[in-house]
């Protein structure tokens, strides 16, 4: 790292946090809480500021050759700072052509193009891949909202991680290894992790403290001309790799393929090479439909039965995400809102119908539920399940 992202590094981890934190305890004091517009005009200038002229050396100095890891750090600062801009309305989307944030703008583009990953700040910088300084890693404020949503975000996408490797280990050894089992039983601890990880995470977020004062940092932002919708805890292949070795959803399906050519370069570089790979592949599910004939054989029925708990597990997963998280978090914390506000409420940018209305397609297409509008694998883990003695 050099001195200069030193400098910006520490910033963020201390003024850049400080001023955050503030503006939010003047906003919080409001009667409209989502009301930021000519209220801590002073803070405001000041992390505009002190950001500009961290910036500047940084993208005078180039991202030339500190390789991978610095080079994603400083996008994540970069971004990290952008983003605090836009929920601030010091930059407002729809309010400009181009962010006016040109050097942080130009910095992002330069490292991102270069590394392979989009020009903003992702799901992975303040997750997976946020490094703890002394017991604390890097955050927008420090609100034990923000703390509770990223700590358990974290474990969440972790434990699908470790779902995701464990299937994917089992195309090469086939349906029919002895050892298919060890990895299914895997897969299905890791998803137990994640149903746990995600019911702490519903006990413990306060409500109106995620909503106004966590959530307006993740919207989209302007970087150049473009805008770049904001990230997701889905941003990583393991969610994916999931679907599709399960055979749950598919590739070639118009709206899934849309998402995953959407998500792509929100993905770090690794996760993206897992899920092209992941994409070229049979699933398991077809597997096991095409070995029907080898029903009366013991590891069919031991490996189908495991096979079987994982995809009832992964959509308990998706059902927990959409009836929990997203109705209590989301669609039920906005109806309180000012209608003024509504078109800032999520973070891929449609309106609420719209983006509900999707992961609620997504959701039975992961736990197999039966629609008559778009296709779900319901008939066919049913014949399965009907092999089993
Ligand atoms: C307060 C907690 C959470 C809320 C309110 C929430 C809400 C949402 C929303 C609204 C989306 C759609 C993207 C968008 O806004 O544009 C989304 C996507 C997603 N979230 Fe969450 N989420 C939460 C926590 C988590 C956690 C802990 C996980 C587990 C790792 C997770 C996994 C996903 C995935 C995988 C997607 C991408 C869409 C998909 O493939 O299902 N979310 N989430």
């Amino acid at each position: 790292m050099t001195a200069n992202s030193r400098a910006f590094d520490q910033w963020i981890r201390g003024n850049f946090c400080k001023i955050n934190s503030e503006l939010e305890t003047i906003y919080w004091a409001q009667e409209d809480k989502a009301n930021v517009e000519n209220v801590g005009e002073e803070l405001k200038q000041q992390l505009q500021h002190e950001g500009e002229e961290l910036i500047h050396p940084l993208l005078a100095e180039g991202n030339t050759d500190n390789g991978f890891d610095n080079a994603f750090d400083l996008l994540g600062n970069v971004g990290l700072y952008m983003a605090a801009c836009r929920r601030h309305e010091i930059t407002e989307p729809s309010r400009e052509r181009t962010s006016p944030l040109t050097e942080a703008s130009a910095l992002a583009m330069h490292i991102g193009a270069s590394i392979g990953v989009t020009p903003r700040f992702a799901t992975a910088h303040l997750t997976t891949h946020n490094k703890a300084v002394n017991g604390t890693y890097k955050r927008f404020t420090d609100l034990d909202a923000e703390e509770i949503f990223i700590d358990y975000n974290t474990k969440g996408i972790l434990a699908y991680k470790r779902a995701a490797d464990a299937l994917i280990k089992i195309q090469p050894l086939g349906i029919s290894h002895p050892i298919a089992a060890d990895l299914l039983k895997v897969a299905k601890q890791a998803l137990i992790d994640v149903i746990d990880s995600n019911k702490q995470l519903f006990n413990k977020l306060d409500t109106d403290a995620f909503f106004y004062q966590v959530r307006p940092y993740y919207k989209p932002y302007r970087v150049g001309k473009e805008v770049y919708r904001g990230a997701n805890a889905g941003d990583f292949a393991g969610i994916n790799v999931l679907d599709l070795q399960l055979g749950l959803c598919s590739a070639n399906e118009p709206s899934y393929s849309q998402m995953l050519v959407d998500k792509f370069l929100f993905m770090m570089p690794e996760d993206q090479l897992i899920l092209r790979d992941c994409m070229r592949r049979t699933s398991i599910m077809d597997d096991f439909l095409a070995a029907s004939n080898c029903h009366t054989q013991s590891w069919y029925q031991e490996n189908l039965s495991l096979f079987l708990d994982v995809c009832k597990l992964h959509g308990a997963t998706a059902i927990q995400h959409h009836e929990q998280l997203v109705k209590k978090y989301i669609a039920q914390a906005a109806t309180t809102m000012g209608q003024q506000h509504m078109s800032k409420v999520t973070a891929s940018g449609p309106p609420l119908h719209v983006l509900i209305d999707s992961l609620e397609k997504l959701k039975d297409r992961r736990a197999a539920t039966k629609r008559g509008d778009i296709r779900t694998r319901f008939d066919d883990i049913n014949t399965l399940k009907a092999t089993l003695s």
